[in-house]
């Protein structure tokens, strides 16, 4: 998607050889007019995929999902983070590790909102080892739904994340695939 790739070169803030910050459009400030673009630009790329709800983990990922969600005309829920819990029967719970904070969250999703037989679209701002992405797919197939595809606005392609979602057999598409961060410069993977 080459207004975002644009955005990234022109905005992007290259932390470390790991890390790409980018929070005057998608972590801390963000862009509504090009929220709106990503959203049509998964919708473009997902449909026929028969989607009847969005799903994502807040906080970074509600922006492109909502805006996703908005162009399929379906529902958005995003899992909710919790550092530790009390057993309860009407939630989903899955553990997923950050490899770059070190730590375990516990996400969360209402039972009430996934049902068997949904097509469930999982949205989330960056893809690195992939934690966040599996932790909400097992949610979605605790649910008895169907993942019907997983939309990244930017995939640090340099992870093993979006190799090992798709040998699970999942549909992947990244916006932008970051190839590289060497030498305070953002390389891109793909050429178009
Ligand atoms: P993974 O799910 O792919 O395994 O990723 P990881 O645990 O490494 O990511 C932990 C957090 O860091 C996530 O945000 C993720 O979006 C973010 N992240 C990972 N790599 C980068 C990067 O290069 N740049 C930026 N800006 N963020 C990155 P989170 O903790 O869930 O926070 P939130 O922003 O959604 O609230
Ligand atoms: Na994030
Ligand atoms: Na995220």
């Amino acid at each position: 998607m080459q207004l975002l790739k644009q955005k990234v070169l022109d905005e992007g803030i290259v932390l470390s050889n790991q890390v790409l910050k980018v929070d005057s459009f998608l972590n801390h400030q963000m862009d509504p007019v090009l929220m709106k673009e990503v959203g049509r630009e998964f919708t473009r790329r997902f449909a026929g995929e028969a989607v009847n709800r969005v799903l994502t983990i807040e906080s970074s990922g509600i922006a492109p999902g909502i805006m996703t969600a908005l162009e399929l005309e379906v529902p958005m829920i995003f899992a909710r983070k919790q550092k530790s819990l009390t057993l309860r029967d009407d939630i989903f719970v899955e553990k997923v590790y950050s490899f770059t904070k070190q730590e375990t969250n516990e996400i969360t999703v209402a039972k009430k909102f996934i049902q068997p037989g949904d097509r469930v679209l999982i949205i989330d701002d960056f893809l690195a080892n992939g934690e966040a992405a599996f932790g909400l797919a097992r949610i979605v197939e605790q649910a008895g739904a169907t993942v019907a595809g997983i939309g990244i606005v930017i995939e640090k392609a340099f992870q093993p994340g979006g190799r090992l979602l798709k040998e699970a057999g999942y549909r992947v598409e990244s916006l932008v695939r970051v190839a590289a961060l060497d030498d305070g410069k953002v390389t891109f993977a793909d050429q178009d």
